[in-house]
C-alpha cells in the first residue's frame, strides 16, 4: 500500500492524514475484494524496516491499526471476512496483541474472504523464523536434514493458511517487492501501477487482474 506519504505531501498534508486515506482506500479494496470473488486479500501495511521511521509516524500506525480492528471488525464479521495476521509479534504492544489475537479468534470461521494483514512483516524474518522453528526439529531429532523440502517449508512460514498469491500489485511506481512474500510469491506475477496507494479503487484492483488475465502463466514449463 505504497504511496500515503506522497499522496499527503502533494497536497501540503502531513504524513498521518496520507495513511489515513490509505485505510479508506484499504476499506474500499477488501470490499471490492470480496465482491469480484477473490478468495484471499494480503496487505503490507507495516514492514520490519518501518520501525526506522520517526516514533511520531509509527504512532500514527498503529493508532490507524487499532482504529481499523475497532471500528471495522463487526462489519467484516458481518460480510464473511476472516482476519489473520502475518507478521513478528516481536515489539508489538500487548494491546495491539490483544486486539489482533481478538479479531483472529472471532472471524476464524468465515469463508468468502482470507484478508492477511502483514504487520511488523518482512520476507526474510518470516524465512529466518520458519528455518528455526525447522532447525529446532532437527535438534530434538525428530526431522532427519533431508527430510525439509518446499512443502515443509511453506509449511512454517506465518503465511502457511494461505495457497501462494497468484498477483502482487504494487503501487506508487516503485519497481521491487521490498521484502513481501519471498518465498510464497516466487511465481506470482507482478504488476506495478503508477498511482499512491489512497487513489487506489475497485477500478485499480479490476484493471490489476485484467492485465493478469493476459498473463502466460508457465511455472518454468512451456506452458499450454
Ligand atoms: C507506505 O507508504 C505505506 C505504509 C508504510 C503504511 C500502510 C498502512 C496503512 C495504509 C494503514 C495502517 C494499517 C492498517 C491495517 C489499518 P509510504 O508511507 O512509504 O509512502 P511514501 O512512499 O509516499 O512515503
Amino acid at each position: 500500500m505504497d504511496g500515503n506519504g506522497r499522496w499527503a505531501k502533494a497536497r501540503g498534508l502531513p504524513r498521518a492524514l496520507g495513511h489515513k486515506a490509505g485505510v479508506d482506500a484499504l476499506r474500499a479494496t477488501v470490499e471490492a475484494a470480496r465482491d469480484l470473488g477473490l478468495s484471499h486479500l494480503t496487505v503490507f501495511s507495516f514492514s520490519t524496516e518501518n520501525w526506522n521511521r520517526p516514533q511520531s509516524e509509527i504512532d500514527a500506525l498503529f493508532d490507524l491499526l487499532r482504529m481499523f480492528v475497532r471500528r471495522d471488525l463487526a462489519r467484516l464479521h458481518k460480510d464473511g471476512v476472516r482476519i489473520r495476521i502475518i507478521g513478528s509479534r516481536e515489539g508489538l504492544s500487548e494491546d495491539i496483541l490483544a486486539l489482533v489475537d481478538d479479531a483472529v479468534e472471532t472471524t476464524k470461521g468465515n469463508t468468502r474472504l482470507t484478508l492477511n494483514i502483514a504487520f511488523n512483516y518482512g520476507g526474510r524474518g518470516e524465512l529466518v523464523a520458519a528455518i528455526r522453528d525447522i532447525a529446532r526439529l532437527v535438534e530434538a531429532g525428530n526431522l532427519k536434514a533431508d527430510q525439509i523440502d518446499e512443502a515443509m517449508i511453506s509449511r512454517s512460514l506465518w503465511t502457511a493458511d494461505s495457497p501462494d498469491p497468484d498477483l502482487v500489485i504494487r503501487t506508487s511506481g516503485e519497481l521491487r517487492l521490498s521484502n513481501f512474500l519471498l518465498w510464497s510469491g516466487a511465481y506470482a506475477e507482478l504488476i506495478f501501477m503508477d498511482l499512491w496507494w489512497p487513489d487506489f479503487t475497485k477500478e485499480s484492483l479490476e484493471k490489476a487482474i485484467d492485465a493478469f488475465r493476459r498473463r502466460d502463466r508457465r511455472f518454468g514449463g512451456l506452458g499450454a
